[in-house]
């Protein structure tokens, strides 16, 4: 269960940036997380890694990076039915809640952040069953906890995380279509399938370098999304404080009104994730309307399904797929446009100033 990388790969091979490259060997990274676990035939999904799980309740516990997709792994759940919740690991043991058949999920990249040990410890003191989603076998996160489910995304050098979220997202939907085991499933199994070579299609052919040629020097930035866009636009706006410096937030869509479009203006791009034609896509385009009537430029991270682009200044366009893989599709534009604005700022790109790849105090 476990993917060999070759220690060339650790070179940067030729691209500016470790995270350039990352970003770039997202199409491999999730071509080696799907690869054994899916039997499309039988429409179903194979963790042979995993013991039997059946939890009545799952518990996410995780930070940064690892937070948002534990807060898209969390909604994963709740769809197939099982009440889920995702904590930031540093405040759960602040008052952990009731513990009863509960399965806790620590989502580590590293597998060694000192604030999810230390939730995921907490868990198992309360009798909690601990899984944890990793990228590095040993980790102690692996080790400590009595499952571990691997995201097999390969070694990630640069601080700010990309590829493996990625691996992350779809490591959490597999193991909710393992749970899960449904007729319903196979549509959102050829998703994943289509998913590596449509990650390709946009890096491919993305204009993420206009669009932060046009805006890198704006006052802020916000990025707005609903339902599984809503860890998107979390997502969208910490990258682009990671590695701009500039001051960047992100907002379920609809809470915008509710105080942070005080901040909107002229000046202040909206980044706005909709996708497909529902009920969930007309909402976001009423508030995207909103920030458009303050005269804020808005960006569009859209399918195409809507007519979304009527009231956007640009769109960075993603091919058509399913909801949760089109989550993980508009994530890749905006780690390309974070990663410009980053590079035109001319900022140390790798190594930002004050973080750590991964941090072993709490
Ligand atoms: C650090 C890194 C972040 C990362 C977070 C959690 O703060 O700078 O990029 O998301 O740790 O790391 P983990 O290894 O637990 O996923």
């Amino acid at each position: 269960n476990t993917i060999e990388w070759d220690p060339e790969e650790t070179g940067k091979s030729g691209y500016d940036h470790y995270m350039l490259k990352e970003i770039h060997e997202q199409p491999r990274a999730l071509r080696q997380c799907l690869q054994g676990r899916v039997d499309e035939l039988g429409g179903e999904v194979l963790l042979d890694e995993l013991g039997a799980l059946d939890p009545d309740t799952v518990q996410f516990v995780a930070c940064g990076t690892s937070y948002h997709a534990a807060l898209y792994g969390a909604q994963l759940f709740r769809s197939i039915g099982i009440p889920a919740q995702a904590f930031i690991a540093s405040e759960y043991a602040t008052s952990v809640p009731p513990i009863e058949n509960d399965l806790v999920i620590g989502v580590t990249q590293s597998g060694e952040t000192a604030d999810t040990l230390s939730a995921l410890r907490e868990a198992r003191h309360r009798g909690a069953k601990t899984l944890a989603v990793t990228n590095v076998v040993g980790s102690t996160a692996a080790r400590e906890c009595d499952e571990a489910l691997y995201i097999r995304a390969g070694p990630e050098i640069g601080v700010a995380a990309t590829k493996t979220f990625a691996s992350q997202l779809i490591t959490l939907s597999l193991l909710t279509l393992h749970l899960n085991g449904s007729e319903d499933d196979r549509d959102v199994i050829a998703g994943l399938r289509d998913l590596p070579s449509n990650v390709q299609a946009i890096l491919d052919d993305t204009n993420a370098r206009e669009i932060a040629e046009e805006y890198h020097d704006s006052d802020a930035y916000f990025f707005i999304g609903r339902g599984l866009h809503h860890p998107v636009a979390l997502e969208g706006a910490l990258k682009f404080k990671e590695i701009s410096y500039e001051h960047a937030e992100g907002f379920p869509a609809g809470e915008l009104k509710h105080g942070p479009l005080a901040l909107v203006t002229e000046n202040t791009p909206v980044f706005a994730v909709v996708t497909g034609d529902g009920e969930q896509a007309r909402k976001t385009i009423g508030n995207v309307k909103e920030v458009e009537a303050r005269d804020a430029p808005v960006i569009a991270v859209t399918d195409g399904a809507s007519d979304v682009e009527r009231y956007a200044d640009h769109v960075l366009e993603i091919p058509e797929s399913t909801p949760r893989t089109a989550a993980l599709l508009a994530n890749v534009q905006l780690q390309l446009v974070s990663y410009h604005a980053a590079a035109l700022l001319d900022r140390p790109i790798d190594k930002p100033r004050n973080l750590a790849k991964s941090v072993t105090v709490e």
